[in-house]
């Protein structure tokens, strides 16, 4: 079975009290239904610290970062490395959110460099990628994903590549309220994974989460984690209440 799981990405939201209190209530209540779902708690890079002071007793919560450097160290003002990351043991990090991509120019040569930097530090990239709406509106949305993931990944060894957990996050679906029906959902999933199995075989491809974001919601989240090719969720604004965000991790 694949590992499941549930991702929240506070984004820039939240004081460090309320961050604090909000990673409180998760680790009071959160009882995963079986072993394989894995919360993963993406905060401001300020919060990972406390926040993984709080939850670290509890296995099934783990934290993330949003997004770092592709370099292991240097002058680099204001950056955070992949190296920084691993040695205060932050297991993983998203990189290539449409938001990074769109609002500070993050193209897939910088991705591609994150990753492979990501990786060398022994951290879990959860790599995004997903169309925007005129792209969907062309029905273009296959090649559009097939060039990120093509751009990113596919240089990667095989061994890199078991490290990857991949959120399909069509940018139309983002804050909006829209969400992609399962059908269209798993449409793409299954799609992403023929394209990793046609470059790292079948059996990586079946080993490989891919999550869906973009709106995700506790009415929602049941219907589209049963589709066969969806592991899970990225989940932006629902992830900011404690028992929202639980009930959408105990939709698996
Ligand atoms: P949303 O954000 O759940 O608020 O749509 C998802 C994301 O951007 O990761």
């Amino acid at each position: 079975m694949r590992q499941k799981i549930a991702a929240g990405n506070w984004k820039m939201h939240k004081t460090l009290a309320e961050a604090l209190s909000l990673a409180s209530d998760l680790d009071a209540a959160w009882q995963p239904q079986h072993d394989q779902v894995q919360m993963v708690l993406c905060v401001p890079a300020l919060y990972l610290l406390p926040v993984k002071k709080i939850v670290r007793d509890n296995g099934h919560i783990t934290l993330g970062a949003q997004n770092c450097a592709q370099y292991a160290e240097g002058a680099y003002t204001g950056e955070i490395s992949p190296r920084q990351l691993a040695s205060a043991e932050i297991p993983y990090v998203i990189l290539g959110h449409s938001e990074r991509r769109t609002l500070f120019g993050e193209t897939d040569e910088v991705l591609h460099a994150k990753v492979k930097a990501a990786l060398a530090e022994g951290l879990k990239p959860i790599f995004c990628c997903g169309e925007p709406i005129e792209v969907r509106q062309a029905n273009q949305q296959d090649s559009f994903v097939r060039n990120q993931i093509e751009a990113a990944l596919f240089a990667l060894s095989d061994s890199e590549m078991q490290q990857i957990v991949i959120a399909y996050e069509p940018i139309w679906a983002i804050g909006t309220g829209l969400t992609a029906s399962s059908a269209q959902a798993q449409e793409m999933h299954a799609f992403i994974r023929g394209l990793l199995a046609g470059r790292f075989g079948s059996e990586m491809a079946d080993r490989i989460p891919i999550l869906y974001g973009g709106s995700v919601k506790s009415s929602n989240a049941r219907e589209i984690f049963s589709m066969p090719d969806v592991d899970g969720g990225l989940v932006g604004g629902a992830s900011l209440q404690a028992a929202e965000f639980i009930a959408i991790a105990q939709c698996f």
